[in-house]
């Protein structure tokens, strides 16, 4: 019997997922701060909100982006600890009572839930600095300018004009009528700007071109809009057991996500239009990018 080209591709990636986050899970852990005083609560929350549970999505992007031309996977998983540790951060803030007051995430209490609200929010800053220590040490690149055009570029995807900006504009949007343009620049600041970041990291490594750096970091940015596409409708058809998370929080808390502006019939099409849109980006690249192309068909079809 002869397999659907998108199922294939979908098994594929997962094998490899999961594959690379026995390769991963060990570097991450051997980044994080071991313990140095008798209190030793901040170092065990950083590490419980960073490993164990979560998809390692983005170094995993980082390390197919890198391979594309030909980085060493040393500086590869270092470039994909610095974007995980600043995306486990995201999720112990985002979580927060004055943000979005879960206590679910990854089939387990939230870091603050776990630790307390001060110990959550020090173990976020504590991974967000971590983030940046990673990119600086001379074991990410040899070259210093391109360790500090991964430093440029991580800040500028993690802050105000990304993730947390659109984090605001998320707060902001809640219980307000939104309109489709601004669940677009709500999604790809609070989300594909570090999908973004991922995909550019491998190029900036590989010392690429200026238009094929272009290439992925729009690339990214469209692939971390179908995630949030698909994060929005996972929360109205997801299972909780799967997503690890809790169901149905997104009407309750009057978020603004593509459900509730466009219907999950509609969400569905613009994801499809997405995924097309992201695909397009990876033209110059022929066969190199096929591994970026499953991973958005990975995505599109994902259900955790
Ligand atoms: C969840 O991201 C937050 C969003 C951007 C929607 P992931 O679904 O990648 O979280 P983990 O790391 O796998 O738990
Ligand atoms: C959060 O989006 C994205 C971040 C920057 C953390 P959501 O608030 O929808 O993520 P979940 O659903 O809690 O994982
Ligand atoms: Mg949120
Ligand atoms: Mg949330
Ligand atoms: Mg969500």
């Amino acid at each position: 019997m002869e397999m659907d080209s998108e199922v294939a591709a979908d098994i594929t990636v997962k094998r490899e997922l999961s594959q690379f986050a026995t390769e991963f899970e060990p570097v991450l852990r051997g980044m994080l701060p071991r313990e140095e005083h008798p209190r030793t609560d901040l170092v065990e929350a950083m590490s419980y909100a960073t490993v164990g549970g979560g998809k390692y999505l983005r170094p995993y992007i980082v390390r197919c982006s890198a391979e594309m031309f030909g980085v060493p996977p040393l500086s590869s998983m270092r470039a994909g600890s610095a974007v995980e540790a600043v995306h486990a951060y995201s999720l112990v803030h985002d979580d927060l009572p004055a943000l979005d007051n879960d206590d679910l995430r990854r089939g387990r209490p939230t870091c603050h839930c776990a630790f307390g609200e001060a110990t959550a929010i020090l173990a976020g800053d504590g991974l967000l600095t971590l983030a940046f220590e990673i990119l600086a040490h001379r074991e990410t690149h040899a070259s210093t300018a391109t360790r500090l055009e991964l430093i440029a570029s991580l800040a500028h995807a993690a802050g105000a004009s990304g993730m947390i900006g659109g984090q605001m504009i998320d707060l902001d949007c809640e219980n307000r009528t939104v309109d489709f343009t601004t669940a677009g620049i709500l999604a790809r600041k609070k989300t594909g700007a570090l999908f973004s970041f991922a995909t550019s990291a491998g190029a900036i490594l590989g010392r690429a071109s200026e238009l094929e750096r272009q290439a992925l970091s729009e690339f990214g940015s469209d692939m971390g809009l179908a995630f949030q596409i698909v994060d929005d409708i996972l929360d109205v058809e997801g299972n909780e057991r799967l997503i690890g998370k809790r169901a149905g929080k997104d009407a309750d808390a009057g978020k603004a996500t593509f459900v509730s502006i466009l219907g999950l019939e509609k969400a569905k099409s613009e994801l499809d239009r997405t995924v097309r849109q992201a695909v397009g980006h990876l033209e110059p690249f022929d066969c190199r990018a096929d591994s970026l192309r499953s991973i958005v068909e990975f995505i599109a079809s994902r259900d955790r």
